[in-house]
């Protein structure tokens, strides 16, 4: 505050690039949002109207609203049960002549199977733009996602496992092209100020939000640590509950949600709250079944996605969730399920 540096200063430059060496990239390009993230590797890497970008019908809205931003189509490709994430063994036959991308999103800190992905991508020539909203600091067979397909996309909004007091987010990539272009059009397609090349738009990280992220920065491996600690206890004491599926403890996953999956959900949720509890739904509609997406894909059909709809049920998690409050939830949860 007294060096009266408010948008994108010193803590920005140096933010940048501990992020960057973090996640074993050569650039890392903030922007004041995930959604933007998307919106700007998106557009660095050329996809635009008449595009098609595979991705799952499963994830928050932004994702496809992103693609729909840049004028490019999304192309729904229907989940993986037991990982909720894209399955990537269908992207071959959604591929069209005019694919541009494939857009897997880490869901929940679980990263998707980057290897099918990145095969097909080669397979057909694809640029694949990692939505990493949910996974600061999840790996792929040792690797941070991020630095896995052309581009990673983050968000610090407060609920992720990274977060900020406020909104911000991230692109990195190891293209200095790319790189170079999410610089500019950050700033109203500017690399000099007043001598505007494209039209971008004000997407610029606070100086304010960098510096808390830097503080942050440094414990967010023990922090994820915690969070599959936390998952495994909840594994632990859930095991065996009949008519309840657990998340998979796969390598890598850093639990931004431990969600659930049972059949009579939003009953088990409404008494859950009478106890007090409160759990989230992520997400209770797919995304080729809003409203927004009503006409253009009507006919679209992700069964998989659909049903995951109406079972999830992310249960309460944060790296410092004492063992008590963390045994109540369980216990009065399995509780639940097991009186029907
Ligand atoms: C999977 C996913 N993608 C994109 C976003 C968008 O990020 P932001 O809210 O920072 O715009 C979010 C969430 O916030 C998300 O969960």
């Amino acid at each position: 505050m007294r060096s009266a540096h408010f948008i994108m200063g010193p803590e920005v430059k140096a933010f940048e690039a501990e992020a960057a060496s973090y996640l074993g990239v050569r650039h890392a390009v903030s922007c004041n949002s995930g959604t933007d993230a998307l919106v700007l590797a998106l557009r660095s890497l050329g996809i635009g109207p008449g595009d098609e970008v595979i991705t799952s019908p499963f994830t928050f809205f932004e994702t496809a609203e992103a693609r729909s931003a840049v004028g490019a189509s999304p192309v729904f490709v229907d989940i993986d049960p037991d990982t909720l994430n894209l399955d990537a063994a269908r992207i071959d036959e959604a591929v069209t002549a005019r694919t541009r991308a494939i857009l897997p999103v880490h869901l929940f800190g679980r990263p998707c199977e980057m290897a099918c992905v990145l095969g097909a991508a080669a397979r057909h020539g694809l640029t694949v733009v990692e939505d990493c909203a949910q996974a600061f600091g999840a790996r792929f067979h040792g690797k941070p996602v991020g630095s896995l397909g052309h581009a990673g996309c983050f968000s610090f909004f407060p609920s992720k496992n990274l977060s900020a007091f406020g909104d911000g987010g991230l692109v990195t990539t190891d293209d200095d092209a790319v790189a170079e272009t999410a610089r500019m059009l950050r700033v109203h397609g500017s690399r000099q100020k007043y001598h505007n090349e494209r039209v971008g738009c004000n997407s610029r990280l606070d100086e304010m939000q960098a510096a808390i992220l830097r503080v942050k920065l440094p414990h967010l491996d023990a922090w994820n640590e915690a969070r599959r600690a936390l998952a495994a206890r909840y594994r632990e004491v859930l095991a065996g509950v009949e008519g309840l599926v657990l998340p998979a403890l796969s390598d890598g996953h850093v639990f931004n949600q431990f969600t659930v999956r049972v059949p009579a959900r939003d009953r088990l949720r409404a008494r859950l709250e009478e106890e007090g509890i409160e759990t989230m739904v992520y997400y209770p509609i797919p995304c080729h079944r809003l409203k927004v997406y009503e006409t253009s894909h009507a006919r679209v059909s992700c069964p998989e996605a659909e049903r995951a709809c109406g079972e999830v049920l992310s249960l309460p998690l944060w790296p410092d969730m004492d063992e008590d409050t963390q045994l109540r939830v369980a216990t009065t949860l399995a509780a639940l399920v097991r009186e029907g």
